[in-house]
């Protein structure tokens, strides 16, 4: 594995990205949950409440806890240039993060405009903090890496998601006119989804695969080009807004297939590995990247929401997620304890392998789970009697064993780690 170039001086305490894993543990866990109770009601249309409030859970619970946690440790590590007050941006963000989740849920769910307005503004503070912070981080950073650049479109674009967002609360509360709401809910899930996820996501798996897999490096112009380009796309695609619709069309047509080009070099790139090993991490990656190259075609040949919205929420959004959980969390574990190893001069005792963190076997159950989980959600986006109540409750026990094995790593870290600080 080639690490050259990482350097734990700069990571902050490893508590901060399993606080943040955890927490985005327990928001699938609620998504299981409203799935196995109302899964029929939450396919009966993309605008019914419930699926909106699953959607949010997914997207600003599940995926923000996740991308903040592993961003607040790798940002410092790969721009050289950590968070300024790591510790208290952290707590301040997860826990405006958590409850904005919650009331935003909670007011989709109830239809109760001051429940989605104190959401939306929690929210909005939670990432101002988040985006102002990691601004901060990259502008200091002198790193010329191209990844860092990237990864600050990613986040830029999460800007205005937000902001759109904010105005679509304003309007669902009567506080201000939306004209065209469709075209702006278009804009708002396409800066989410295709912007912030997918730039984000994607910078990673440039990083992680040839890193952890020993593969080849990604080609300049799919590494260095294609996700900036997604990112001008989408500033032509809001600009479009004021043109003809066929401009709107043009540039979603462009990002779609710069994605299913992405998605395809991705495969390329594992299968020339020289790590031939298929672990849990590279089954959640291709099952993500597989379930974007279907969205993909599905979008194009017109087919239905439901479907469109299963492939990326729960086959992207919720499972390239994982996979990198399960690469980041033994690899950070090990880390630290390694560098511990070195400060307390310990070199009688060995650091636990990656493997004895969360157990191959345990995370590839918990992949069958979430693969079958995904199959009957798709199959209930067409069908969602009988198959949306076992899509929800497979999911939940998929999520609760999601939990409980990044649970474990922590125990086993921590454990390690007293051993080490005796
Ligand atoms: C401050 C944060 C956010 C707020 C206040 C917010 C608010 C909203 C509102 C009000 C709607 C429209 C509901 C309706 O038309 O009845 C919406 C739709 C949507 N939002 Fe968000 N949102 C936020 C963040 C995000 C993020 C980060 C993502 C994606 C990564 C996202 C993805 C979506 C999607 C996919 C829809 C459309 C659902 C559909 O078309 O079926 N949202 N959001």
């Amino acid at each position: 594995m080639d690490t050259a170039g990482l350097s734990l001086d700069q990571a902050p305490p490893i508590t901060i990205p399993f606080k943040y894993f955890l927490t985005a543990a327990l928001f699938s866990i609620a998504v299981g949950l409203l799935f196995t109770l109302h899964g029929g009601d939450v396919m009966s249309s993309r605008w019914s409440p419930l699926a909106l409030g699953i959607t949010h859970l997914i997207t600003v619970g599940f995926l923000a806890q996740v991308m903040t946690g592993a961003m607040m440790q790798l940002l410092p590590v790969l721009a050289g240039s950590p968070i300024p007050k790591v510790v208290v941006v952290s707590w301040v963000v997860h826990l405006s993060l958590l409850v904005g989740t919650a009331l935003l849920v909670f007011g989709f769910l109830s239809s109760r405009e001051l429940l989605l307005i104190a959401g939306g503004i929690t929210l909005s503070a939670a990432f101002l903090i988040l985006l102002m912070s990691t601004g901060m981080a990259l502008l200091r950073s002198k790193s010329h890496r191209h990844t860092v650049r990237t990864l600050g479109f990613g986040w830029t674009a999460l800007a205005p998601t937000v902001i759109l967002g904010g105005y679509l609360v304003a309007g669902l509360a009567g506080l201000t006119q939306v004209a065209e709401m469709q075209k702006i809910v278009t804009l708002h899930l396409s800066w989410g989804l295709l912007g912030w996820t997918g730039i984000v996501l994607f910078t990673t798996i440039f990083e992680l695969v040839p890193m952890f897999y020993v593969a080849p490096g990604f080609p300049v112009l799919i590494k260095h080009w294609s996700l900036p380009s997604v990112f001008l796309l989408l500033v032509i695609l809001t600009l479009s807004n004021f043109m003809p619709g066929a401009f709107l069309k043009a540039s979603l047509v462009l990002i779609a297939m710069t994605f299913f080009v992405i998605g395809c070099y991705v495969l390329s790139i594992v299968y020339r590995r020289k790590r031939l090993i298929v672990d849990t991490t590279l089954l959640f990656i291709w099952t993500g990247v597989g379930s974007l190259l279907l969205a993909v075609v599905v979008w194009l040949s017109g087919g239905n929401d439901l479907l469109l919205g299963g492939l990326l929420l729960g086959g992207v959004c919720l499972t390239i997620p994982i996979g990198i959980i399960y690469k980041v969390i033994p690899f950070l574990c090990w880390f630290h304890l390694q560098g511990l190893l070195i400060r307390r001069e310990k070199f009688d005792h060995t650091v636990p392998s990656m493997k004895c963190f969360i157990k191959e076997k345990e995370a590839k159950r918990q992949y069958m789970l979430h693969l079958i989980a995904l199959c009957l959600l798709l199959m209930a986006s067409q069908l969602p009697n009988p198959f949306a109540m076992p899509a929800g409750a497979v999911f939940l026990f998929s999520s609760l064993y999601l939990f409980k094995n990044i649970l474990y790593a922590y125990i086993v870290f921590h454990n390690e780690r007293r051993i080490l600080n005796s």
